[in-house]
């Protein structure tokens, strides 16, 4: 239980409606400034920031900050403890991003992230939530707010270095990892997705840091993609311990993790028929995902 809970915990123990109700405005898109407010327009008490958002990510390890809630302002601290404003920053450093930033220029990455804002247009898709891998180019988020898609339905979590140039551009970002979004955040909860890019830089196995094949069991296992949705995927088929070797199994085995996933859940994943290798070492596939 982190700090910002247990003193929550400690001065409103036995109201577990206040928790409820700040959990129902935070699904209704309010940021904790306005759920404070909520409170004191309609109880004649706020709520401290912390206090709101120790209800709202309740993990014990990861320390949430203000990029948790979309269009927020800086946390205000409770006003009798008279400390200036301040904004709440990831406390430690971030890994460096592998991320290539030429490859934003990359010819076939431009048609990729066309094609995808297109599909989703096309498929009706364009009032849902989206999930995305993005880089500081923001190539994605361009492409999807070009076809009318609102910059604040889509979420991007960034574990790396690349966190604090892409939350400087868009607020609905997060320093953790895909896996840890969909896992550990309240946005996730409840919420099912209608597009998801899980666009990796590295292979299917993942790093010690994240599991691409974790990732595909959580979206299916936890619900996470509306019934019509698109998930697509990037992965990288080089070798990183034998840079000059290539996987060959890897477009099989993502095909297959993702087909059988969505059967044993209930659904039935359609491959578009766009998959398509690039860059010499880069293969891309997108599929739609319906209800069996
Ligand atoms: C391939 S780039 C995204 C490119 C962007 N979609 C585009 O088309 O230009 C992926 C970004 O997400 C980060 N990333 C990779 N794997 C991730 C993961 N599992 N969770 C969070 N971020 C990840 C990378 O460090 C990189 O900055």
């Amino acid at each position: 239980m982190n700090g910002y809970t247990r003193n929550f915990r400690e001065v409103f123990l036995s109201t577990s409606r206040k928790e409820n109700k700040i959990k129902e405005l935070h699904q209704e898109g309010k940021t904790v400034a306005q759920i404070a407010l909520y409170f004191k327009r309609n109880h004649g008490r706020s709520i401290p920031g912390p206090a709101i958002r120790g209800v709202l990510f309740p993990t014990q390890d990861y320390e949430p900050t203000i990029h948790d809630v979309p269009n927020t302002v800086p946390i205000t601290r409770a006003p009798r403890r008279e400390t200036p404003q301040r904004t709440v920053k990831p406390k430690k450093s971030l890994p460096k991003d592998s991320y290539d930033k030429e490859e934003s220029k990359n010819p076939d990455k431009i048609e990729i992230n066309k094609l995808l804002a297109k599909l989703v247009k096309e498929q009706g898709l364009d009032n849902t939530k989206m999930v995305i891998l993005e880089s500081p180019s923001l190539l994605t988020l361009k492409e999807l707010t070009n076809v009318g898609i609102q910059a604040h339905q889509i979420h991007i979590p960034n574990h790396t270095e690349s966190f604090e140039p892409i939350v400087r551009k868009h607020n609905n970002t997060y320093p953790i990892t895909l896996g840890e979004f969909l896992t550990r955040t309240e946005v996730a909860h409840g919420n099912k997705f209608g597009f998801i890019f899980a666009d990796y830089c590295g292979t299917l196995d993942g790093s010690t840091l994240f599991s691409p094949i974790e990732d595909i069991k959580t979206i299916f296992k936890d619900n996470l993609i509306k019934p019509g949705g698109l998930l697509a995927v990037t992965i990288s088929k080089r070798n990183s311990k034998k840079p000059n070797k290539y996987i060959n199994n890897d477009v099989s085995r993502l095909n297959h993790i993702v087909t059988e996933r969505a059967y044993k859940n209930g659904y039935i994943a359609v491959d578009l028929g766009h998959g398509r290798d690039y860059n010499g070492k880069m293969h891309f596939v997108v599929y739609q995902i319906f209800n069996r």
